[in-house]
């Protein structure tokens, strides 16, 4: 797919289902990943590819951490978080690990994931399959790292969901870039 069309067609897809991408088309995304913005190349963006059996373990982990962390629990809130895995057959946790650098602060370091993130949606959208970068409670905090068995540098920015589209694409927005950029000359 020509580059600049992929940029301007990649839409996130919420409806997603089998197939998901082969081992060798993951390894192009990785790659596309590994190929992010990272100063002093300190490589602080891990991904954890869950599918199959590994979709049950993702489902355990939402669900221990909601009860162990909601105050005004019931058995929809449990639910939600139990089925939250199964709504794509692909499931990539985006991770940053933090290091310590004099020049590079935490931020920089998981700014570096949430590009690595993008390079992970626009490969996937070049080889025809859907994705959507879901957040929620289960991350961006201090406490989740520790149900997947990751120390406390480690931050999870979220899920990227994966699969074959199984509804209509979204119409994308046309946007008028004069709203959004200003030219110094
Ligand atoms: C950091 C981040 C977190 C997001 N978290 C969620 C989420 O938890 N649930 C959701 O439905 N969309 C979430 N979104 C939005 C979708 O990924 C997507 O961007 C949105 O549906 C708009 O679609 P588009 O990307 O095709 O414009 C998040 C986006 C970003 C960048």
């Amino acid at each position: 797919m020509d580059a600049i069309k992929n940029l301007l067609t990649r839409n996130s897809i919420s409806k997603l289902t089998e197939p998901y991408p082969s081992m060798d088309e993951m390894k192009l995304v990785y790659k596309a990943a590994l190929r992010a913005p990272d100063h002093a190349w300190l490589r602080p963006s891990e991904f954890i590819e869950v599918t199959g059996k590994g979709l049950d373990k993702l489902s355990k982990i939402f669900t221990d951490y909601i009860k162990d962390t909601n105050d005004d629990l019931n058995d929809l809130i449990i639910q939600k978080y139990k089925n939250a895995p199964y709504r794509a057959p692909m499931i990539i946790v985006l991770i940053t690990n933090i290091k310590e650098h004099p020049k590079v602060p935490a931020l920089e370091q998981m700014l570096s994931t949430a590009t690595a993130a993008q390079n992970i949606l626009l490969a996937l959208n070049a080889l025809n399959y859907g994705a959507i970068w879901r957040t929620g409670k289960v991350s961006l905090n201090n406490e989740i790292s520790k149900y997947f068995n990751l120390d406390k540098n480690s931050k999870i920015l979220g899920y990227i969901y994966v699969g074959t589209p199984s509804m209509e694409p979204k119409k994308i927005p046309e946007i008028n870039i004069d709203d959004f950029v200003t030219k110094w000359k």
